[in-house]
């Protein structure tokens, strides 16, 4: 076990962190945590005795340009990282190698990577529950093969699949719709990202700022938030055959 690692994330919807603290915790004794998801860009510096694990969601194939921004501000300076692009059942595409590309260009030496499977945030059906129980115990056997090329080839870089240049993806043209159930009481304001809620009159949603991220549609308690019934419907159509899949972890070392 390594004495600490560092666990970089960006999870709107929690299920992002909860499959990279499976991961982290079977490597170290002790975990920090760093949650990018603030509106504001800070700078972080790492050293090379350090371990970091690098986890973003999947959108679209690739990795939320939210996160791709926040990652140029933290220094590798030699730091060891493993990363892990954290997908809905449907597809990861180019999100991991576009990761690997991000996370090395800051001085980290990607040594591990993994692609894991967490409850789609919008489409909920698919990989429904994930991570799980039989990801916690698979991603402990992931967390000590991973000890154990840190040990032997920290210096051969992990190869993942994907394609350069990144397949193209943008946001669908909506914001979550807001129904007479909300009642002002602001959380989603508080935990949007990116400010794109008006703190004053948090019924509203900024346009120019939202991300489509589904965290303010996932904490609102009066289940206010939702996106517009004409795209869920869209959205099952195209994701309902990976509602019954279960699909597997996969590790690369
Ligand atoms: C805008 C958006 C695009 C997504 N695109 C994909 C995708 O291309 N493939 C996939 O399997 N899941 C996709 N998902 C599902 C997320 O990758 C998955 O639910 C992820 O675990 C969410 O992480 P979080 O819970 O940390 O927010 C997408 C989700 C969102 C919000």
């Amino acid at each position: 076990m390594l004495k600490k690692i560092t666990a970089v994330y960006f999870s709107p919807t929690g299920g992002t962190r909860k499959a990279a603290l499976f991961l982290a915790q079977g490597m170290a004794e002790e975990v920090c945590e760093l949650d990018l998801s603030f509106p504001k860009i800070t700078e972080y510096q790492f050293q090379s005795g350090d371990c970091v694990l690098f986890a973003a969601p999947v959108w679209g194939g690739r990795v939320p340009a939210y996160e791709v921004e926040r990652i140029r501000a933290c220094c590798g300076n030699g730091a060891v990282a493993v990363t892990a692009a954290v997908y809905g059942g449907r597809a990861y595409e180019d999100a991991l190698l576009e990761l690997n590309d991000c996370v090395a260009a800051q001085g980290f030496r990607v040594a591990a990577s993994a692609a894991l499977l967490a409850e789609h945030s919008i489409y909920h059906p698919a990989a429904a529950g994930r991570p799980d129980e039989q990801d916690r115990v698979q991603l402990g056997e992931f967390a000590a093969a991973i000890l154990k090329k840190l040990a032997e080839a920290p210096d051969r870089a992990a190869e993942v699949p994907g394609d350069r240049p990144y397949r193209q993806w943008s946001q669908l043209p909506v914001v979550p719709a807001v129904s007479d159930n909300c009642v002002r009481c602001g959380l989603c304001a508080k935990k949007c990202p990116t400010a794109a809620i008006p703190g004053e009159d948090p019924a509203k949603t900024l346009s120019d700022k939202c991300i489509l991220c589904m965290r303010c549609v996932s904490v609102c308690p009066q289940k206010a938030r939702a996106l517009p019934a004409p795209i869920m419907a869209a959205m099952e159509q195209k994701l309902s055959p990976f509602k019954e899949m279960r699909r597997e972890n996969e590790l690369f070392l």
